[in-house]
C-alpha cells in the first residue's frame, strides 16, 4: 500500500504527517486549496524530508478536479485531514462548516468507490463526545452530544463512514479522535501557522509573545476546574503525526475492518497551566485577561488512550513543556514571514 493520498497536505496536521509518511518510504499525493495553509509548506516538506510530493491544488467539493487526482494515480489509501477546525467560528458559520466537513467528504466518497480505493483514515476529533459524561474519555463513552457545529460536523462523517462500511465490508476505515494538538516539528520549519487572527490557544500565545496581539484573552474562569479555566488534552504534533503512521502500519497489516482511536495524552492541562508553562520554558511573560466564556467551549476533557497504545503500539512521548518550547521557537525562526 505505497501510494497515499493526503487531503489538507498543506495544513497544520497534514504538512506533520506527510513528513512521516514520507520519511516511512510512502509515496504521497497531496491536495489542498490553501484556506487555512500556505504553499510554501511544500518546499518546506521538502527540507525536511529531501523528497516531493507530488500535489493538487483542488477545492475537495470540485468532484471534477478530485477526481483528476484518481485517474492519474493509483491511489492505495486516503488521508483525509481537509476541513475547517475552529470551535468558535462554527457556531457563527454553521452551514460552511458542513458543507466544507461534511460535503466534501461525501464527494471524496464516492469518487474512492469509483476507483475501488477502500482504505481510509479519517481526522476526527474529541469534541464528538460533547459534554463528557466520564473524564478520561474512552472511545466507548457517549457521543452526540456535541455542543458545536464543527463537533457535529466531524460526527456526521463519523456516522456517514459507519453507514459505508456496514453497506461494504471491503471497506477499511480508521478514525482518530484528536484532542488539542499544539507544537512544531523538531526542525522548525513546519507548524501551527493558521491564517488570519487564530481560534486556537497556542497559536494565540504565540502571536502574543510576538507582540502581533497585545494579550490573551482567556474564555472563561469560572470552570468547574482546579483553576476555573479549561482543561484540554495537549498533544505534540509529533506525537500525533506518528500515530497517522501506526495507524496506516494497521490497515495495511490487519483485516479490513472499522477502527476508532483517541490520539492524545491521557493528561488534561488548564489554560492558566499552559500558559505558566509556557512563560516559564521560554522565560517570558503572556498578558492575559479573562473575559465571558466561548461559545460552544465545553469546562474539560482528557483521553483514555489505553486502545492506542494496546492496538496500535503507540503512545505520546513528547511533553507540555516540549510542546510549549517547539511552538515558541517556531515562531522566533519564522517571524516576519
Ligand atoms: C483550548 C482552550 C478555550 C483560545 C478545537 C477542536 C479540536 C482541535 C483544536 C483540530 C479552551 C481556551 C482558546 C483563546 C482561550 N481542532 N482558549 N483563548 O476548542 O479545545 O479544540 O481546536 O485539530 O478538535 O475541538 O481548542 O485551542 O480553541 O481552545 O482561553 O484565545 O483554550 O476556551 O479552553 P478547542 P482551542
Amino acid at each position: 500500500m505505497k501510494n497515499i493520498l493526503v487531503t489538507g497536505c498543506c495544513g497544520y496536521i497534514g504538512s506533520h504527517t506527510v513528513v512521516e509518511l514520507l520519511n516511512n518510504d510512502y509515496n504521497v499525493i497531496g491536495l489542498d486549496n490553501f484556506s487555512n495553509s500556505k504553499r510554501e509548506v511544500l518546499e518546506r516538506i521538502k527540507e525536511i524530508t529531501n523528497k516531493e510530493i507530488k500535489f493538487y491544488e483542488c477545492n475537495m467539493l470540485d468532484a471534477g478536479k478530485l477526481e483528476t487526482i484518481f485517474a492519474e494515480n493509483r491511489i492505495d489509501l486516503v488521508i483525509d485531514f481537509a476541513a475547517y477546525k475552529a470551535v468558535g467560528e462554527s457556531v457563527e458559520k454553521p452551514v460552511e462548516y458542513y458543507i466544507n466537513n461534511v460535503s466534501s467528504v461525501l464527494t471524496l466518497l464516492s469518487i474512492m468507490k469509483k476507483y475501488n480505493t477502500k482504505s481510509l483514515i479519517f481526522s476526527s476529533s474529541a469534541t464528538v463526545y460533547g459534554t463528557p459524561k466520564e473524564i478520561p474519555i474512552t472511545e466507548e463513552s457517549e457521543v452526540g452530544k456535541t455542543t458545536n457545529p464543527y463537533g457535529t460536523s466531524k460526527l456526521y462523517v463519523e456516522n456517514i463512514l459507519q453507514d459505508v462500511y456496514k453497506s461494504d465490508k471491503n471497506w477499511n476505515i480508521c478514525i482518530l479522535r484528536y484532542f488539542n494538538p499544539i507544537g512544531a516539528h523538531t526542525s522548525l520549519l513546519i507548524g501551527d501557522s493558521p491564517n488570519g487572527i487564530p481560534a486556537n490557544l497556542m497559536p494565540y500565545i504565540t502571536k502574543v509573545a510576538n507582540k502581533e496581539l497585545d494579550c490573551l484573552k482567556i474564555f472563561g474562569n469560572d470552570y468547574d476546574t482546579n483553576d476555573g479555566t479549561g482543561v484540554r488534552d495537549y498533544i505534540h504534533i509529533m506525537d500525533l503525526a506518528l500515530a497517522h503512521i501506526k495507524a496506516l502500519q494497521k490497515l495495511e497489516t490487519e483485516k479490513k475492518g472499522f477502527y476508532i482511536y483517541n490520539l492524545g495524552t491521557g493528561k488534561g492541562y488548564s489554560v492558566l497551566e499552559v500558559v505558566n508553562t509556557f512563560e516559564k520554558v521560554n522565560n517570558i511573560k503572556i498578558p492575559y485577561k479573562i473575559v465571558e466564556r466561548r461559545k460552544g467551549d465545553i469546562a474539560r476533557y482528557y483521553a483514555d488512550v489505553k486502545k492506542a497504545k494496546k492496538e496500535l503500539e503507540w503512545e505520546a512521548i513528547y511533553t507540555l513543556e516540549d510542546m510549549c518550547k517547539t511552538s515558541y521557537d517556531f515562531m522566533l525562526k519564522n517571524k516576519g514571514e
